[in-house]
């Protein structure tokens, strides 16, 4: 399938979160209209789009780096373009946005509940580190 993998820009906002949705990826706990914005405003963070050739956004990435890691968040391939290759594809875009940013090493969490795709991540190279990841609201969202 062909696709256009670009770093996404404002007009893309409904689109890509329309695609977010349909993949099940927005928590109850987070709104992501701002994550796309907070993403896009920041200088070590981007959203990846990949277009399809009618135009439509079939895949994305958020990806970013906290001067040490990268990160990647919102993985998505459009669900009726799935088994295609836009996931592959949009996750070594990110791994090239962080390449070219010096970075040597990417990361991703995947919630518990969302095991099955631990095995496509692993096709693509990465795999599962031991960790215990802990986290604290430092403003918590409504
Ligand atoms: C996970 C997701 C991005 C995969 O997208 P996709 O476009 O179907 O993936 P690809 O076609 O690029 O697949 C790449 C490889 O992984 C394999 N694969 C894809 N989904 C898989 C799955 N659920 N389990 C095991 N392998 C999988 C494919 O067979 C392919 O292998 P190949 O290169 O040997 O053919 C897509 O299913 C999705 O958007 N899921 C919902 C959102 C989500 O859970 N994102 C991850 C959050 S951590």
């Amino acid at each position: 399938m062909p696709l256009t993998i670009r770093s996404a820009v404002p007009e893309d906002e409904p689109g890509v979160v329309e695609l977010w949705r349909a993949c099940g990826l927005v928590a109850s706990y987070n709104d992501p209209a701002a994550d796309f914005r907070f993403a896009k405003a920041g200088a070590c963070s981007d959203v990846l789009v990949g277009e399809d050739e009618a135009g439509r956004i079939s895949g994305s990435v958020m990806v970013g780096h906290d001067g040490h890691r990268g990160w990647l968040y919102y993985v998505a391939s459009a669900p009726h373009a799935r088994g295609n290759g836009i996931g592959r594809h949009m996750v070594q875009a990110a791994e090239e946005w962080l390449r070219q940013r010096g970075v040597v090493k990417a990361q991703l969490l995947v919630r518990e509940t969302n095991t099955k795709v631990v095995s496509f991540y692993e096709q693509l190279g990465f795999e599962v580190a031991p960790r215990v990841v802990m986290g604290k609201w430092l403003d918590k969202p409504e």
